[in-house]
């Protein structure tokens, strides 16, 4: 008797898959997200961008005017397009960061440049730190490059700065990952003398930090703060994107890198993808030097604040009494907390069923979670949406109205 092919297949004992890529869990928001797209939810949970907002025409035009040239069907060079590198670069000194195009490596979105950093400083088992709760698909990177992830806690909205000098202390670690203005998923950002708190302890403790920093431009309203590359430029590497700016489907992000690592991070990119598309980075450039991308950043910071104000407006008529939350200056998120005894995850079903979604904060935490907290998203949708929403959401506690 001969053997099927496919038993033979299903005999075969194959070696198992890494470690590593057994830690990494799938992303609860990603799961979630699929939930939430039955057309009738009205969903805070996802961290979208809102579409109509994304500048069409322009974008469209910048990709006409760039295929003129073939070039722009070319392989490139892994550090990127020379226009757009001199031209973040210039963007970043007017800013208060002398930055040469130099500094700069174009990534395919921030999130690579997440990777392309671990790959240069992390070996399996390695320490790092992170703000606790966290950018979840930083932990994911993290985990998958092998790091021992160590949350530093928050004392109220303020990071813990004893515990990170602690921790630091105790740990070694290779790096502190922070997202300093408008947090993912808090919507925290740190004071300026929390900056030079963090930039301190750095240089003390002999620790570099990755900036990440989607958010800072969509600022609605207060000041500007330094970049924490400017407090302790040796030691931080900043991570950019204009994923919240732009558009996230442009994937264009960058490393500005100290010049310690800039070749390995280099070879980095050169291994993960030789480079990021030519024909994007180029429309890009070409779309920033046009002077369309500021007044339509001027339209979605706009949007984006009123939507704000209408999230912060209704949030005391639909949480449960005793919820506290916080008022961001800008970015896309408002973190609540629950009062004693209530769970964010747990009532999160009852949400679905009345067709509006959040999500848990439980999801972002390396550590103990904090079962009580939840992030809301106010980006998505136009006010009158919002209200809507939240009024759903004030059904799901009884406290609607
Ligand atoms: C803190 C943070 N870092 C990085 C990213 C990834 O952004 P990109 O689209 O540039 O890859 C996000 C996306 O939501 C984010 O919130």
């Amino acid at each position: 008797m001969t053997t099927a092919p496919h038993a033979a297949a299903a005999a075969l004992t194959l070696p198992p898959r890494s470690q590593r890529a057994g830690n990494a869990k799938t992303s609860p928001v990603r799961d979630l997200l699929a939930l939430t797209e039955r057309p009738k939810v009205i969903s805070f949970a996802g961290g979208l961008p809102a579409p109509e907002l994304f500048d069409v025409a322009g974008i469209r035009a910048a990709f006409d005017a760039v295929l003129d040239s073939p070039s722009v069907l070319q392989y490139s060079t892994s550090e990127g397009d020379a226009r757009l590198r001199e031209e973040v670069a210039r963007r970043y000194s007017a800013d208060g960061l002398p930055t040469a195009a130099s500094d700069l490596i174009i990534t395919t979105g921030s999130q690579q440049g997440l990777g392309l950093i671990s790959t240069t400083l992390l070996d399996p088992g390695d320490t790092i730190l992170v703000e606790e709760p966290c950018y979840l698909a930083a932990l994911q990177t993290f985990a998958l490059a092998g790091a021992r992830v160590i949350g530093v806690p928050y004392d109220g909205d303020e990071l813990d700065l004893e515990a990170l000098d602690r921790l630091a202390a105790e740990h070694s670690p290779k790096f502190f990952y922070t997202v300093p203005t408008f947090q993912n998923p808090t919507g925290r950002t740190h004071g300026l003398d929390a900056r030079r708190h963090i930039a301190a302890i750095a240089q003390r403790r002999g620790f570099r930090i990755i900036e990440d920093e989607p958010y800072r431009q969509l600022r609605y309203s207060g000041e500007a703060l330094p970049s924490l590359a400017e407090l302790a430029p040796a030691h931080v590497i900043s991570l950019g994107s204009f994923s919240k700016v732009i558009a996230p489907g442009l994937r264009i992000g960058w490393i500005r890198t100290t010049p310690d690592i800039r070749p390995a991070v280099t070879i980095a990119k050169q291994a993960a993808d030789l480079h990021t598309s030519t024909i994007d980075q180029a429309a890009a450039a070409h779309y920033l030097l046009s002077g369309r991308g500021e007044p339509a950043l001027t339209r979605i910071r706009e949007a984006y604040s009123a939507r704000r104000d209408a999230m912060l407006d209704a949030l005391p008529t639909v949480l449960p009494t005793g919820s506290t939350w916080n008022h961001p200056d800008g970015g896309m998120f408002v973190w609540a907390r629950l009062p004693e005894g209530m769970d964010a995850a747990e009532s999160l079903g009852r949400a679905l069923a009345h067709d509006v979604a959040y999500v848990p904060g439980v999801s972002f935490y390396s550590g103990t979670p904090d079962r009580r907290t939840l992030r809301l998203s106010f980006t998505t949708y136009a006010p009158d949406r919002i209200r809507e929403g939240l009024s759903r959401l004030g059904t799901t506690w009884g406290t609607g109205r």
